[in-house]
């Protein structure tokens, strides 16, 4: 079986980086090979275009610009690090990756899912996941749940930029069913761990 690609997806505060860290730390357990990178950044320039985006000098820019660094960050990953994994057998795991353009800047800037699906396609291969996880959670609870400073750029949007993303992302499970499961993200990082290896196990069987 060919090695999977997996992203894990979700508003701010959803436990994103903490299940991939878990699912990252049990095919370690198990001695599968694995890759585990987040987004935006990941390259070198990934990490430099990171700083830019989330941008904590304050940079102004155009919801257009925004998405086209990030595009940027994304054809570096795929081009450097992900394909590179896959072909040499590891499952890659990617914190963040298209579906939260989709969700960021196609519903909460109101670009449109279509714009970025054909930037995607010409800048990025539409080098779709074989797999996402949406961690689905209101966005007040994620929001709790961070318990620091809320700095970035898009962590200072208003509340109703972060209902659209969570719609968007919602809308984006019931387009695309077989690549982008929803996995409930309330209850305890246990809990949601098994309800993520559940979804993990259903679809690439032994590897997990
Ligand atoms: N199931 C859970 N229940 C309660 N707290 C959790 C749960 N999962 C993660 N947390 C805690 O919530 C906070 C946010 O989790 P995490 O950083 O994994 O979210 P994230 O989706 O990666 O957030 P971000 O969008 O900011 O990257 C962390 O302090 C984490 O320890
Ligand atoms: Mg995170």
């Amino acid at each position: 079986m060919k090695a999977p690609f997996i992203t894990i997806e979700g508003v701010e505060g959803a436990g994103k980086s903490t299940q991939a860290a878990r699912v990252a730390a049990h095919l370690e357990a198990r001695g599968v090979p694995r890759l585990a990178l987040r987004e935006p950044g990941g390259t070198e320039l990934g990490e430099k275009l990171r700083d830019l985006i989330l941008n904590d000098t304050h940079i102004a820019m155009e919801a257009g610009t925004e998405t086209l660094l990030l595009m940027a960050s994304r054809r570096e990953l795929i081009d450097r690090a992900i394909r590179p994994a896959l072909e040499a057998g590891r499952v890659v795991l990617c914190d963040r990756f298209i579906d939260s353009t989709l969700a960021y800047q196609g519903y909460g800037r109101g670009l449109g899912a279509d714009w970025i699906r054909r930037l995607f396609d010409l800048s990025c291969h539409g080098f779709y996941p074989d797999l996402t996880l949406l961690l689905d959670l209101p966005v007040e609870e994620g929001r709790e749940r961070l318990r620091r400073p809320l700095n970035d750029r898009f962590e200072r949007e208003e509340h109703a930029f972060h209902e659209r993303v969570r719609e968007g992302f919602l809308s984006i499970a019931g387009t695309e069913p077989e690549r982008v499961q929803a996995v409930p993200a309330h209850g305890s990082g246990d809990e949601v761990f098994e309800r993520v290896l559940g979804c993990l196990r259903r679809r690439f069987g032994t590897i997990f």
